[in-house]
């Protein structure tokens, strides 16, 4: 089992389904963590442990994403950046819903680039700093409805490949998990009923996956072990993207 003791991990979106998820098996791992959602997280930091903290941050800011990361910087270190916050609104193409356009690029791929800048002091000072972003299939596939999520998606894949080669020099790795549906509960809401059986019938493995799923492709990516792998994009998609 990966050992993570000693080092500490921040995570955004952390109140929410996968990053709920990262958080729990992270802990479980013995990281100490920093919550970052622009939702309380103080509750869950409780249930894991006195040594996990929450912070409330709107990572449309860039300003408070700078102060953020610096404080919690200097209080724990940042070893491990977990970029899961995003923003899932999916629209037609002829609606151009400019607002919803903007946040979405400003929440899903401007701020992961902004906490990764922001944390590189830290990953840089760890010596074996590691960043995971949290795509989506949508951003590798074309996907009805997905034209702005999936844009902020697929530049995020892009993202990650250039960060890791600007910073793997640092013993810094920049890899991306792009998950199909995660049985979320907001999820479940949106997938719910003959929706959901005919979006589970065409994946090949037949169901969507679990939130623990996602967390632990993530646990892997931050591992010592996974060192070598850098730029990647690991697909947690049942299938669906391999036709
Ligand atoms: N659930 C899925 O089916 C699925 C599939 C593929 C990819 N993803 C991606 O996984 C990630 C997590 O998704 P989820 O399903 O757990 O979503 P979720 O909506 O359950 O949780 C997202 C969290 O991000 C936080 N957040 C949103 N805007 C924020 C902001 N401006 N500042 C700070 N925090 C903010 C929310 O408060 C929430 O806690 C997202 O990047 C999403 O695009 C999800």
């Amino acid at each position: 089992m990966t050992d993570l003791s000693g080092l500490s991990v921040l995570i955004t979106g952390a109140a929410g389904g996968i990053g709920t998820a990262m958080a729990e098996r992270f802990a479980a791992a013995g990281a100490r963590l920093a919550l970052v959602d622009i939702s309380a997280a103080d509750d869950l930091a409780a249930r894991l442990g006195p040594q996990h903290r929450a912070y409330r941050l709107d990572l449309e800011d860039p300003v408070a994403i700078a102060d953020t990361v610096a404080q919690i910087g200097a209080e724990m270190g940042i070893d491990i950046l977990l970029n899961n916050a995003g923003l899932g609104i999916v629209f037609p193409a002829d609606t151009t819903d400019v607002e919803a356009w903007d946040r979405t690029m400003r929440i899903n791929l401007r701020a992961p680039w902004l906490m990764s800048a922001a944390a590189l002091p830290f990953l840089k000072a760890s010596g074996r700093g590691r960043i995971v972003n949290v795509s989506s299939q949508a951003g590798v596939i074309a996907i009805a409805d997905h034209a702005a999520y999936g844009s902020s998606k697929a530049g995020l894949i892009l993202q990650t490949r250039v960060l890791a080669l600007e910073w793997a020099g640092f013993g810094i790795t920049v890899n991306a998990i792009a998950p199909t549906v995660v049985e979320t509960p907001m999820a479940l809401v949106g997938w719910s009923g003959e929706k959901g059986v005919k979006a589970r019938a065409e994946i090949p493995v037949g169901r969507f996956a679990q939130p623990a799923e996602i967390a632990a492709t993530a646990l892997f990516l931050s591992s010592a072990e996974a060192a070598m792998i850098t730029g990647e994009t690991v697909m947690v998609d049942g299938g669906f993207s391999i036709r």
